[in-house]
């Protein structure tokens, strides 16, 4: 693993020229994504600002141009038209003030029906590297440029650790107010949520008060990129808090959950109902993010990181990793989100997998099952050994997958080995495999699984047990490895 000195992480970048032969170099890799969003050189991390504006998806992501390493944050902004084909668009935001030296970290936007808002954490540090977050915005001008407030909305408060960050605005109708959500920690260490509110966008922010949420007042030492919404008439908040193992999660210290449950903006208590979730049992998504204005009271899109923070992957030789993970639809089901890809991903479908066993590089497979307990190897070798394993116990209502057979191994200390717990009889699983990344979706999403994943060449094989049936095709990219600085 590549060490980087301080300089080399927060070296700032200004022009296209001192990236080209990296974005070349990092375009040839056989990791790299066929249909998802990915890094255009270097480091991609959290979802940022993912809205729909005017019949257009805009997607950023916090991105470090010059290698696969955590340092300077610039916002790299992608657009969709079908949250499926994806353009680059270039820097959306440059960590080029006083208030972002030191990077412009993660945040989300909003629009007002006219205009299309951003507000990210602006990471100061002074020359003795003390650390100040501030709340900025930016507005999308008619060119699609993300132009930044000359000042910010508001600074850290001093009875919270430095940890004051990751902007989620949103606006509640019967309040008629607009609120910020900040993942904050307290001065002694609890990961929490601060409440800002204000009847402006751009103005007249004022702090409202930490976040109550009964039950959860010692849960983790940060919460991480907090976002709400309602869906069908409940609450669902989630959020990504660190530093601390959580039962099933391996030696992991980060993690995704969510509750559902009530949130009353006059006392600022979330109530919950029943215990938190893991949005997803994989390895590898982090940080997701609640795409605005979707306009429809029964669903929410969301989208996260495939990756952890602390964590390191094998792309990391070749200068580049992370990417997004699907785009999916939510919807709440019997207590829990129940996750869909976007119907039209199947519009991607090329050529049907021949029967004999091989893999796609990019592709689904549809898997059908009945029930009962299964196996599923996927990218073994030909003579069936190694591989990533599926083991379904009928009986503990639980999928264990296990990627310790695989060539390229990473992550061994953290977790190669993780279930997920099912509430019904597994029917059926849609698995998206992509150059570097594996999604699991179980009995229509009451479960997903997020990894990513290294095959080499000689690993491009399945097997199963008599009672899985695997259908599967290869996939038309939508992605381009377009240079757009
Ligand atoms: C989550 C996070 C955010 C922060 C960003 C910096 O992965 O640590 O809290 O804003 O990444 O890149």
């Amino acid at each position: 693993m590549r060490e980087w000195t301080r300089e080399e992480r927060y070296r700032v970048l200004h022009s296209a020229d001192e990236i080209a032969e990296l974005h070349d170099r990092n375009a040839k890799s056989v990791y790299r994504q066929t249909y998802h969003v990915q890094p255009i050189t270097g480091l991609s991390s959290d979802p940022n600002g993912f809205v729909l504006y005017k019949g257009t998806w805009h997607l950023c992501y916090q991105w470090c141009p010059w290698g696969a390493v955590h340092g300077l944050k610039y916002w790299y902004h992608a657009t969709s038209p079908d949250l499926i084909h994806w353009n680059n668009a270039g820097v959306g935001m440059w960590p080029d003030t006083e208030y972002d030296n030191k990077g412009c970290h993660s945040g989300s936007a909003i629009t007002d029906g006219k205009e299309l808002y951003f507000f990210y954490t602006g990471n100061h540090r002074d020359e003795n590297w003390v650390r100040t977050p501030y709340t900025c915005a930016a507005i999308m001008d008619a060119e699609g440029a993300l132009k930044k407030l000359p000042e910010p909305l508001f600074g850290p408060r001093p009875d919270y650790s430095e940890h004051q960050r990751d902007p989620k605005v949103f606006y509640i109708a019967e309040k008629e107010r607009y609120y910020i959500f900040i993942g904050a920690q307290t001065l002694d260490g609890k990961g929490c949520v601060q409440v800002y509110q204000s009847k402006e966008l751009l103005s007249g922010w004022e702090f409202a008060g930490q976040l109550k949420v009964p039950g959860y007042e010692d849960f983790g030492g940060m919460w991480e990129c907090p976002c709400i919404q309602n869906i069908s008439g409940k609450d669902v908040l989630l959020f990504s808090p660190q530093y601390t193992k959580l039962p099933g999660r391996g030696e992991s210290t980060n993690h995704n959950v969510y509750l559902i449950g009530h949130m009353d903006y006059d006392t600022l208590t979330f109530t919950p109902e029943g215990d938190y979730q893991y949005l997803d049992f994989g390895f590898d998504y982090y940080a997701a993010q609640l795409a605005s204005n979707v306009g429809d009271p029964d669903k929410a899109v969301i989208i996260a990181w495939i990756g952890l923070p602390d964590n390191h992957y094998p792309t990391e030789e070749e200068d580049w990793e992370g990417s997004m993970a699907l785009p999916r639809e939510l919807r709440i089901v019997d207590g829990k989100l129940v996750q869909a890809p976007m119907a039209g991903i199947s519009e991607l479908r090329d050529k049907e997998l021949p029967a004999d066993g091989t893999l796609p590089a990019a592709g689904e497979l549809e898997v059908t099952l009945d029930g009962k307990d299964a196996e599923l190897h996927l990218f073994c070798k030909a003579d069936g050994t190694g591989g990533m394993n599926l083991y379904y116990d009928a009986a503990k209502g639980v999928v264990t997958v296990d990627r310790t057979g695989m060539n390229k191994r990473f992550n061994t200390k953290v977790f190669e080995v993780l279930d997920m717990p099912l509430s019904k009889p597994l029917t059926n699983l849609r698995i998206f495999i992509d150059r570097c990344s594996v999604e699991l979706f179980a009995n229509d999403g009451e479960a997903t699984f997020t990894t990513h994943l290294y095959p080499t060449e000689e690993e491009f094989h399945f097997t199963a047990t008599d009672n899985v049936t695997v259908k599967g095709w290869t996939y038309k990219p939508s992605v381009k490895d377009d240079f757009v600085v």
